[in-house]
């Protein structure tokens, strides 16, 4: 691929991905991309580099604008191994005078890579830094979504290198958001945002507050993943916004694994209750949803309904994976209730509705159970289920 000129001296040197399909337990079936930006300046500087593999891709974009040898920075905003794979080759080719990081940033370098020769320079908040013509200012986003997690902003072109932020995992050939389907470059985004940071939530307001109170003008984002906000980077702005606030639409989720259909039966009944309150829902059988597209689901769902019959006094593996994924991204503000079939024992709506409890999900019901298979009555049971939870849907704001 060719080097792509994002603003006036400033390229996109990075790799594309096609063909990764797992990304730590999250689905990634369109690929990634890992992005570098290189600044073509009296000091020439290089902004994150690739994963491992890709490092090659990464010197033949940069052999297209420069000789490589002549790189006199690099700024690592982020050290997981996406973005810092191919930094100790490029360190060793590159020879640059300096690598800036964060503290953070500095610990993470040397308990990766163990390499205290490199010539760091830890920078924090507010520092900035001048490459000639343009300045760069650093931004430390502290556990958005590492410890050493920052950002550089670049005032004279309106810039921000966001690092993981605002990032989508979709390998394309296209560089800019107006270049590709913008409805689906959003449902990427959302997804990236339900599955990386949603558990960071507040302090993506935090962050939002702060680049506000600060007066950064923003005419581009450029992230680490994906495409370049070139034409709407309010536009994810706001999403970020509207998703970290966590308030949810009038919609509920319907989480769950099935043994002999039962519990399927029970999760149709309580949709139908659902519908009679004219709440949306959305059915995901976990065997046929990736646990990363469900969390796309839950991301704007008010309520989070959870259905598993019992299998050797727990929960199916499915909901046990799926709970193991929920617990970590906490999701915030929601309703919910759990159910299922059970032969003799039943313990999984109560080892579900515990977990509900965990994450703070305020359970409005102690959980439905069926013996076996469900009568006429436990059907009403269910649909009378799924209208309790929708009218607290409805009345919650
Ligand atoms: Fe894309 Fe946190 O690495």
């Amino acid at each position: 691929m060719q080097p792509v000129e994002i603003k006036k001296d400033v390229y996109w040197v990075g790799a594309v991905d096609w063909n990764i399909r797992d990304f730590h337990g999250y689905s990634t079936p369109k690929g990634t991309t890992y992005n570098a930006y290189l600044v073509m300046d009296e000091k020439i500087t290089l902004f994150d580099t690739v994963k491992k593999p890709f490092k090659n891709d990464l010197i033949a974009h940069i052999e297209k604008i420069t000789d490589p040898a002549k790189i006199d920075y690099l700024v690592v905003n982020h050290v997981e191994m996406d973005h810092s794979g191919a930094l100790p080759d490029i360190i060793d080719r590159l020879r640059p005078e300096k690598v800036f990081c964060s503290a953070m940033g500095k610990k993470a370098l040397l308990d990766h890579y163990h390499r205290k020769d490199w010539p760091y320079e830890v920078v924090e908040t507010g520092q900035t830094l001048r490459l000639g013509k343009k300045t760069v200012q650093f931004l430390e986003i502290r556990m958005l979504h590492w410890p050493d997690s920052m950002v550089s902003y670049v005032p004279e072109d309106r810039l921000l290198i966001s690092s993981d932020g605002f990032g989508q995992h979709w390998a394309t050939s296209e560089r800019f958001d107006d270049e590709v389907d913008l409805p689906e470059l959003l449902a990427h985004a959302a997804k990236y945002y339900a599955n990386i940071l949603l558990l960071f939530s507040p302090l993506v307001q935090k962050l939002l507050a702060t680049i506000q109170e600060a007066g950064l003008q923003i005419d581009m984002i450029a992230g680490d993943h994906g495409l370049i906000w070139r034409s709407h980077p309010a536009k994810i702005i706001e999403a970020y916004d509207l998703w970290s606030r966590q308030q949810g639409r009038d919609k509920a989720v319907i989480l769950y694994d099935t043994m002999w259909q039962s519990t399927e039966t029970m999760a149709r009944a309580i949709a139908e209750g659902l519908d009679e309150e004219g709440v949306n829902f959305k059915m995901c059988n976990l065997k046929l949803n990736h646990r990363s597209d469900v969390m796309t689901e839950v991301l704007d769902a008010k309520a989070l309904i959870l259905g598993s019959a019992t299998l050797n006094n727990g929960m199916l593996p499915a909901m046990a994976d799926m709970l193991c994924y929920l617990k970590g991204l906490r999701p915030a503000n929601k309703i919910g209730a759990a159910f299922g079939s059970y032969g003799w024992s039943g313990e999984a709506v109560k080892l579900m509705t515990a977990a509900l409890e965990e994450i703070k999900v305020r359970v409005v019901d102690p959980g439905l159970r069926v013996r076996f298979a469900p009568t006429p009555e436990d059907i009403e049971k269910c649909m009378e289920l799924g209208r309790k939870i929708g009218k607290a849907v409805k009345e919650r704001q």
